[in-house]
């Protein structure tokens, strides 16, 4: 294979006059005369100035949208607007077609919808470029955070044999012959003879073994795709989403507090620094999608300064109980209150109450702690109340959860007892026990979800156009 520079490369250079050797893919060719190629490797195209006149007219006519070319030119100063340079063009290889007739990407604007329908070219659009090496970059910052300080990368099984949210939204993981189901004499499924000897899921948290490796690495992060038979109908739902689980062995729910902060700050940073031409990019697509909304509805912000507002404020720190007595006191509709506190405190909040506080109340990013047990996982850290558990859940704006967390019940007693309340059987996690029983210490993590941090830092409105390829109800075709 000939040198062949990256079209990032050579736009950041300023040499000129110099042959080079580009590959890519056609947006464009106009008047027979200028290609828009692009690599992937920036959202710029370079423009190649193509002698039309003396070309094969065979060759011309293949040089379609979508079609992947080698170009040898020369880099001159462009004469046209917006950029510097273009490559005049000695020598042009087809390396293969794009019938104009079929490439379902032609030259203008689709819609997100259409787009999702084939996710196997979207890639190939200025949006998608953008995204997705948006989210490569927030992937190697999201190590570069935990490497920095010392955190062991854990990889924490795919399949198990445990429910760690006990929720009961598992996909199941089987190799029987499901036309032919092996029962037991009692008619029930006998999973002693499935391929691992018992009843198995996709995994929907790596927290639980993450706490193993707590309690002897000191600091582990998982970093891995994480599965949810859940109703993901939702622009913030996916069935299979990446999540990113940090469990901090001596440490306290401030401490986990801290970490997550200091966490979506560093990386949010590290983007903008990083990813300043994709963000950009991003933040002028968001201001023409606002134009559409009445005016009253558009944010005040444009994309690049909410990010830069989530780096210059402290989030707001609130508990639970806090927090409620805010919605008591708003009107969020015209005097109306809302609608749940008929119900009162102990309820879960839902969406419309989290994007209240956030984005009306205090306009910033809020962590809520100290929520009611009965709301949240059995393994978290009871306070001294009876009833509130040291849980932290961080809300983003235009997101509402993009964290949960929270310091974890390490005294055997407490644990046991509220798993035999919930109906979590002791006897299957006999193993997480075992950590309470040989060494347990006051422990704390939590979870980020990939894709709720990818949706903020690009101002995307859909989860699904965030992730390569999307898991969602009725939909696994690609
Ligand atoms: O709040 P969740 O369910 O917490 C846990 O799974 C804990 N075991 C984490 C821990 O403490 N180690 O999920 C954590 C985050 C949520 O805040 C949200 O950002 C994301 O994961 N998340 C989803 N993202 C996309 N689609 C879904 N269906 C999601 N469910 C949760
Ligand atoms: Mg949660």
């Amino acid at each position: 294979m000939s040198t062949r520079t990256k079209i990032k490369a050579l736009l950041e250079s300023d040499e000129t006059n110099v042959d080079v050797t580009v590959k890519g893919w056609v947006r464009t060719f106009r008047n027979n005369q200028f290609i828009a190629l692009n690599d992937g490797s920036t959202n710029n195209n370079v423009q190649i100035v193509v002698d039309f006149e003396n070309t094969d007219a065979a060759l011309l006519k293949r040089i379609t949208t979508g079609a992947a070319l080698s170009v040898t030119g020369t880099v001159v100063p462009s004469l046209g607007k917006g950029q510097k340079i273009d490559i005049k063009a000695k020598e042009i290889e087809i390396l293969g077609d794009s019938d104009p007739e079929k490439y379902p990407l032609q030259p203008k604007k689709h819609s997100l919808e259409f787009l999702r329908e084939i996710a196997h070219l979207r890639f190939r659009t200025t949006t998608f470029g953008a995204i997705f090496r948006v989210r490569n970059t927030l992937s190697f910052a999201i190590h570069q955070f935990f490497q920095e300080r010392g955190f062991v990368y854990l990889h924490t099984p795919v399949i198990t044999a445990s429910d760690a949210e006990g929720a009961g939204e598992t996909f199941h993981v089987t190799n029987f012959d499901l036309e032919n189901i092996p029962k037991t004499e009692n008619g029930e499924i006998d999973y002693k003879q499935d391929f691992f000897g018992r009843a198995t899921n996709l995994t929907v948290s790596g927290q639980l073994e993450g706490e193993l490796g707590a309690m002897a690495l000191s600091d582990i992060y998982t970093f891995g795709p994480t599965f949810r038979a859940e109703n993901s109908n939702t622009t913030r739902h996916l069935a299979e989403f990446w999540m990113i689980e940090p469990e901090m062995a001596f440490a306290d729910i401030t401490d986990n507090m801290d970490t997550a902060e200091a966490l979506l700050k560093y990386v949010i940073k590290y983007a903008l620094d990083k990813n300043k031409d994709d963000l950009e990019f991003l933040s002028t697509r968001l201001l023409d999608e606002e134009k559409q909304k009445p005016q009253n509805e558009r944010s005040e912000m444009t994309l690049l300064e909410k990010l830069q507002f989530c780096l210059d404020n402290d989030f707001e720190r609130l508990t639970y109980t806090e927090a409620i007595d805010i919605l008591k006191d708003s009107t969020p509709n015209k005097k109306k209150k809302f609608q749940f506190l008929v119900e009162g405190w102990g309820t879960d909040l839902q969406s419309e109450h989290e994007r209240y506080l956030v984005e009306k109340h205090f306009k910033k990013p809020v962590i809520l702690t100290d929520y009611p047990k009965e709301i949240k996982s059995f393994y978290m850290r009871q306070n001294d109340d009876g009833k509130t558990v040291a849980a932290m859940d961080i809300l983003f704006p235009g997101i509402g959860e993009i964290v949960g967390g929270s310091q974890r019940e390490e005294r055997l007693e407490k644990l046991e007892q509220r798993m035999d309340e919930i109906g979590i059987p002791k006897d299957e996690l006999w193993w997480y026990l075992d950590t309470r029983r040989f060494g347990g210490c006051p422990h704390a993590g939590f979870g980020l979800g990939f894709e709720r941090l990818v949706l903020f830092v690009t101002g995307m409105g859909n989860i699904r156009d965030v992730i390569p390829f999307p898991r969602f109800p009725k939909n696994a075709e690609f």
